[in-house]
C-alpha cells in the first residue's frame, strides 16, 4: 500500500472513528430531540403517561433533518405499511414515541425511547432510519399520527394532501423499492408539525360520568373558565368507545381533526395537534385542566351540576369581546 493510500485509510478510519464516537449521543443532543423529550417529561410530571400510555409524533424541519442525517442508520429498517396513502407526508420524517416506551424514564436513554421513520415517495409506507434501539417499533397509534399529521396539514398549513386510508393491513411489511424522495415538500411545508397523545384522569373520568358529544363537551368545558375558548377555539371532537391502535380510531379521529386541533376518545385519552411542542401541550394542558374545574365544582355542589358555570350569554360575550374564531358548529 503507497504512502496516499496509507493516508486515505486512516482519515477514512478517523472519520468513521469520529462518527461512531459521537453517534450514539449526537441526534439526543439536537434542540429538537432535547425539546420533545423535555416535553414528554412534563407530561409525566402531569401524571398523564403510566406505564406506557400515551405517545408523540414531530413533523421535522428541513434543518433537523439536515441536522440528524449523518446519523441515520446505514441500513434502515424494512418498509412498513402506512394505512394511509397522503402525498403531502412523502419523504417527511418524524421523531416518533417507541410502542411500549414508558414517558416516566425516556429521558435517560433517549435512543431507546424515540426513533426517526422517513415515509415513502408516495406518502403510504415508513421505515426506522435512526432510534428505537434494541429492535423498537413506533407508537401502536402511529396510524392515527399520520393520518392526524396528513389532516392538520391540510387544515392549518394552506397546502393540499388527499389522502385516502389504504385497506391494507397496516402492520404489514411491504416491499418499496423506489428510493425516498429528498421529501423537502413535507419538511418545509408550514402548519402542525406535533400530535401528541396522553391519558388525563380528568377527562378519561368525565367520559365515565356522562354521555357526551362533540357538541356538548366542547360547551361544557368553554363554560368552565372564561380562558377555554380561547386556548382550544376549535373546540374538542369525541370518539366513542374504540380500539386502541386500530384503523378505526385513526380514521375516525382524521375525520374529526378536519376542524378539531383536539380529539377525546372516550374511556380512553386526548390526542391533539399543533404547530410546535408548546402549541399541543399546552391545548391539552387547557383542556384537561377545565375537566379538572368542572368535576370539582360539580363534586363541591354533592354531585350536580354547578349554577354558576357561564351562561350562554356570557360565552358569546367572551368569543365576541376579544375575537375568538370559536368553532361555528359550537357557537
Ligand atoms: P404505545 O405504547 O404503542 O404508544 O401505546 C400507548 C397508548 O397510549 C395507546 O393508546
Ligand atoms: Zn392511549
Amino acid at each position: 500500500m503507497g504512502f496516499l493510500e496509507d493516508m486515505q485509510e486512516t482519515l477514512d478510519r478517523g472519520v468513521s472513528t469520529a462518527r461512531g464516537a459521537v453517534s450514539g449521543v449526537a441526534v439526543e443532543q439536537l434542540g429538537f430531540v432535547k425539546s420533545f423529550v423535555r416535553t414528554c417529561h412534563e407530561g409525566w410530571l402531569q401524571g398523564w403517561h403510566e406505564a406506557n400510555g400515551g405517545n408523540m409524533s414531530y413533523r421535522m424541519t428541513e434543518s433537523d433533518v439536515s441536522a440528524a442525517r449523518t446519523f441515520f442508520y446505514d441500513e434502515p429498517g424494512s418498509w412498513v405499511s402506512a394505512g394511509i396513502q397522503a402525498q403531502c407526508l412523502a419523504g417527511a420524517r418524524f421523531l416518533v414515541t417507541r410502542a411500549g416506551g414508558h414517558f416516566r424514564t425516556m429521558q435517560a436513554d433517549p435512543s431507546r425511547g424515540v426513533g426517526i421513520i422517513e415515509m415513502d415517495s408516495t406518502g403510504s409506507a415508513w421505515r426506522v432510519v435512526w432510534g428505537f434501539k434494541d429492535g423498537g417499533r413506533p407508537t401502536s397509534e402511529i396510524g392515527s399520527h399520520l393520518m392526524a399529521h396528513a389532516m392538520r396539514m391540510a387544515a392549518t398549513g394552506s397546502i393540499g394532501c388527499d389522502h385516502a386510508a389504504e385497506t391494507a393491513n397496516p402492520a404489514a411489511s411491504v416491499d418499496r423499492s423506489a428510493e425516498v424522495s429528498p421529501g423537502k415538500s413535507a419538511a418545509a411545508a408550514g402548519g402542525a408539525r406535533v400530535i401528541y397523545h396522553a391519558h388525563m384522569p380528568n377527562l378519561a373520568a368525565l367520559t365515565l360520568a356522562g354521555a357526551f358529544d362533540s357538541r356538548s363537551l366542547t360547551r361544557l368545558l368553554w363554560k368552565t373558565t372564561t380562558e377555554c375558548v380561547m386556548a382550544v377555539p376549535t373546540g374538542v371532537g369525541v370518539v366513542g368507545t374504540v380500539v386502541p391502535g386500530s384503523p378505526e380510531l385513526a380514521r375516525a379521529t382524521s375525520d374529526l381533526m378536519k376542524d378539531h386541533a383536539a380529539v377525546l376518545w372516550a374511556r380512553h385519552g386526548l390526542i391533539v395537534a399543533g404547530e410546535t411542542l408548546d402549541e399541543a401541550f399546552g391545548l391539552a394542558h387547557s383542556l384537561e385542566k377545565a375537566a379538572g374545574i368542572y368535576l370539582a365544582a360539580r363534586a363541591a355542589c354533592g354531585g350536580q351540576e354547578p349554577p354558576c358555570l357561564l351562561s350562554d350569554e356570557e360565552l358569546a360575550a367572551v368569543i365576541a369581546g376579544c375575537g375568538i374564531p370559536a368553532n361555528e358548529a359550537y357557537r
